[in-house]
């Protein structure tokens, strides 16, 4: 993990950094450097740029370095030809894409002038702006040396750790990107539990980087395996039964709205370290991705945190059952029948479908314990998913068309994007078990909805629930401008964004 990138907002007439970024459009209108400075740089710059061929065309790109008569030693242009219909998405993006160039330059600081000759950006526009760059800077890079090979090759040893914006209204932007800052350390918190390797990361280990989030304000509760064998939270513990790694349940609160007693937003994520696949043993080609099987777990964690650090006027809890799936001596055979917290019974006839077996315990406590106005789940839990929506799109399950709306909607706003599939007594039929209440397996055909069918068998009649299949998203998905980490922290910014527009007072 680099250090993050700082961030920092000034004046257009300060003094800039010894490098400079300058959005440009096509007809080189560079404001700021003719104002602030004289003709002739501006004459020197526009010659150096056409050279380099610059075109202006939006996201075009012109390095140039020393030019004579400027205050600084280099100057990125960067084509922008602000529009009306640039949307909040586009202006992060837009600063993941600066922030990668300006890593590829020899530079520790850069300050970015937003002037604009035509068009405006508000301060929203440059807090999303830089709520990119912060995105993009990340590494997940704890394990490699600071000058080894591979870390050399890998990020051409940039030093860029400072972004300076000049803008019209520096304290605007700095407010605005106050909590977009808050978002994005809550994305670094989920890309880096994701990333994180399963020999350090167990449940106990998750659990304690929980309890450290009380510096954020939230309030934490740590259930062990005593608690939950006294809530007969089972099936859950089914899946951990045969790794030496005990289980945990981690709980975080956040009572931001004005009356504590408003019901809660419950989130629940299944947290499951390493997946083997247990006695159900998975092949061994990429089964070192496993260690992501705990996304929908980081997920609520960094979206707690996140919801803490920009204190937002809601009531949520966020609760991620943590366990780490193997085969051994105690684990659970195919075939075994567990009695679940809820009192249904279930019959596991393949331990690799554990996912459900810990969302069916953890978001039955949920509602038991805190009678949520609405779930949200989340969970890596079907490798059908991403052969039904490719590594893009989250598949999402509800029995609440409105909520369903507001998650699309927010999905398109964040560009972290969601596909409804149906739920249906069809596939209810299709885990019926012939022993138990229910089986853990609904066969081949449409295996992401019947482990979602599967889940709702665990809500309440009445209550507005939310299940989103993450196992495309979370992790290995496409590199893009504001991510090109492994551990994508997928899900963070869309239930922020969820909460921002709908549930806040
Ligand atoms: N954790 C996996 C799902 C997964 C697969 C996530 C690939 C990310 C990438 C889950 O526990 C699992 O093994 N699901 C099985 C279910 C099956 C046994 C019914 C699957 O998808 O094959
Ligand atoms: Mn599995
Ligand atoms: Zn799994």
């Amino acid at each position: 993990m680099t250090k993050p990138l700082n961030i920092q907002f000034k004046a257009l007439n300060a003094k800039t950094e010894d490098a400079i970024t300058l959005f440009a459009s096509d007809k080189l209108a560079l404001g700021k450097i003719a104002k602030d400075y004289d003709l002739r740089s501006k004459k020197a710059l526009t010659k150096s740029a056409k050279a380099a061929g610059f075109t202006g065309k939006s996201r075009s790109l012109a390095h140039i370095l020393a030019p004579a008569n400027l205050p600084a030693s280099q100057v990125l242009l960067l084509g922008a030809t602000p529009k009306k219909d640039v949307t909040s998405a586009d202006w992060t993006k837009l600063g993941g894409f600066l922030a990668n160039n300006i890593a590829t330059k020899n530079a520790a600081a850069m300050s970015v002038i937003f002037d604009f000759a035509r068009g405006e950006a508000s301060a929203d526009d440059i807090a999303d702006f830089a709520l990119g760059a912060y995105l993009r800077i990340y590494k997940f890079d704890k394990y490699q040396k600071p000058n080894g090979a591979a870390k050399k090759e890998e990020n051409g040893g940039s030093k860029f750790a400072r972004l300076t914006i000049h803008c019209a209204n520096p304290a605007a932007a700095t407010r605005a990107y106050k909590t977009r800052k808050a978002v994005g350390e809550g994305v670094h918190i989920a890309r880096d539990l994701v990333n994180e390797p399963a020999n350090i990361l167990s449940p106990v280990e998750f659990a304690s980087r929980v309890k450290a989030l009380k510096s954020s304000g939230l309030a934490i509760e740590i259930l062990g395996e005593k608690e939950l064998k006294k809530l007969k939270m089972n099936s859950l513990l089914s899946v951990s039964q045969g790794s030496k790694q005990p289980a945990r349940v981690a709980v975080m609160k956040w009572m931001g709205a004005k009356s504590k007693k408003d019901a809660p937003i419950c989130f629940v994520g299944k947290g499951v370290t390493f997946d083997t696949g247990g006695i159900s043993i998975k092949p061994s080609a990429n089964m070192g991705d496993m260690k992501g099987d705990m996304g929908g777990a980081a997920c609520v964690t960094g979206l707690m945190a996140a919801l803490a650090k920009r204190k937002a006027k809601v009531n949520v809890i966020g609760i991620v059952g943590l366990v780490e799936n193997m085969p051994g001596a105690d684990a659970t055979r195919p075939g075994d029948v567990v009695t679940s917290m809820s009192g249904q019974t279930i019959e596991i006839l393949n331990t690799d479908a554990e996912g459900r077996l810990v969302l069916a315990d953890a978001v039955w406590y949920a509602q038991e314990k805190y009678k949520p106005k609405m779930i949200i789940d989340l969970a890596t839990l079907t490798g059908a998913v991403i052969i039904a929506l490719g590594k893009e799109f989250a598949g999402l399950f509800s029995n609440d068309d409105k909520l369903a709306k507001q998650i699309k909607q927010a999905g398109i706003d964040t560009d972290e994007k969601t596909w409804r599939l149906p739920l249906s007594p069809r596939f209810d039929k299709m885990i019926n078990s012939t022993t138990a209440d229910m089986k853990n397996i609904g066969g081949r055909e449409a295996g992401s909805s019947t482990a979602a069918q599967f889940i709702k068998r665990f809500v309440k009649d009445g209550t507005p629930w939310v299940h989103l299949d993450i196992a495309g998203t979370a992790m290995g998905s496409p590199k893009n401008d504001i991510n090109e980490s492994w551990g994508s922290g997928y899900g963070v910014r869309l239930l922020d964004r969820l909460v921002a527009d709908h549930y806040e007072e």
